[in-house]
């Protein structure tokens, strides 16, 4: 089955088929678990079902290490179903935006009216360090890219919903907000990007999130996002920066961020 020039259609296929394999009618949330926050899937429910990518149309095992490559689906105990979406596609992976938001995309074929997204970033604002969790509560999208094709003008005001992030306020009053610029990659910023990120209003900088936000804006979904701050951005005198390090920062974090997300999940209704 090909549908190269149908992304909504390729959605469709790949909803029917986590949709089948797990017995479920449809999906209510779905959550994409970056760096340090993929121990949250076994927390938020019973896992009932997963399926390796390469079963699932339009997806494809990650390439990269440390990121999972199956998708999830977890029976809540209010009687809800999440779909994690553990094989997540980077824009420098090079396969195109089409695949970088095609896990959103399944996600709201299969129902889900709400998009949990969570990443690794490096901290801009130096008050954010190794180990901080921030709420996103706007995007720099610095890719050049946007999924949305053709002349279809969205609005993307409270993208990230004010009404969600009173949600994850009530789990963690002190947790701080910022907004996330989204790079390319795959490399690190140079010195002098850092600063000008930091300079034109970044918090942290990472290599995802903002368009698959606008993906799930697109599709009619609420949108919260969390970052796991997991190196300074801006450390160009410390230790250059290195993928495991950053994976291992992750693996720190991840049971105090697992047990986080955890609580802030079941109060994720829709409005
Ligand atoms: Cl410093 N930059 C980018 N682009 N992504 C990151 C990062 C930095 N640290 C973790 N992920």
């Amino acid at each position: 089955m090909s549908h190269e020039n149908e992304p909504a259609a390729l959605a469709r296929d790949a909803a029917r088929i986590l949709t089948d394999r797990a017995g479920v009618e449809r999906f209510d949330i779905a959550l994409t678990l970056g760096s340090g926050w993929r121990r949250a899937a076994d927390l938020i429910g019973e896992v009932i079902s997963t399926v390796p990518a390469a079963e699932v149309p339009g997806f494809h095992a990650s390439g990269v290490a440390g990121h999972g490559g199956d998708l999830r689906t977890v029976r809540m105990p209010d009687g809800r179903h999440a779909l994690i979406i553990g094989a997540r596609t980077h824009l420098y992976e090079g396969r195109g935006v089409r695949a970088v938001v095609h896990g959103v995309r399944t996600a709201a074929a299969a129902g889900a009216r709400i998009a949990v997204l969570t990443n690794g970033a490096g901290g801009l604002d130096p008050a954010f360090g190794a180990g901080d969790t921030m709420l996103i509560n706007d995007h720099l999208n610095l890719t050049g890219e946007s999924p949305i094709e053709g002349a279809h003008f969205i609005d993307l005001t409270d993208l990230y919903a004010e009404r969600l992030r009173a949600v994850v306020r009530s789990v963690d009053s002190s947790i701080r907000e910022g907004v996330y610029a989204q790079v390319r990659g795959p490399h690190y910023e140079t010195p002098a990007e850092s600063r000008y990120l930091y300079g034109i209003g970044g918090t942290a900088v990472g290599m995802s999130t903002a368009v698959e936000a606008i993906a799930a804006r697109e599709a009619g979904m609420e949108v919260l996002g969390l970052t796991l701050v997991t190196n300074p951005a801006t450390n160009h005198d410390g230790p250059p920066l290195d993928h495991a390090e950053v994976l291992a920062a992750g693996q720190a974090a991840e049971g105090r961020l697992g047990e986080f997300l955890a609580r802030v999940v079941p109060r994720l209704t829709t409005a």
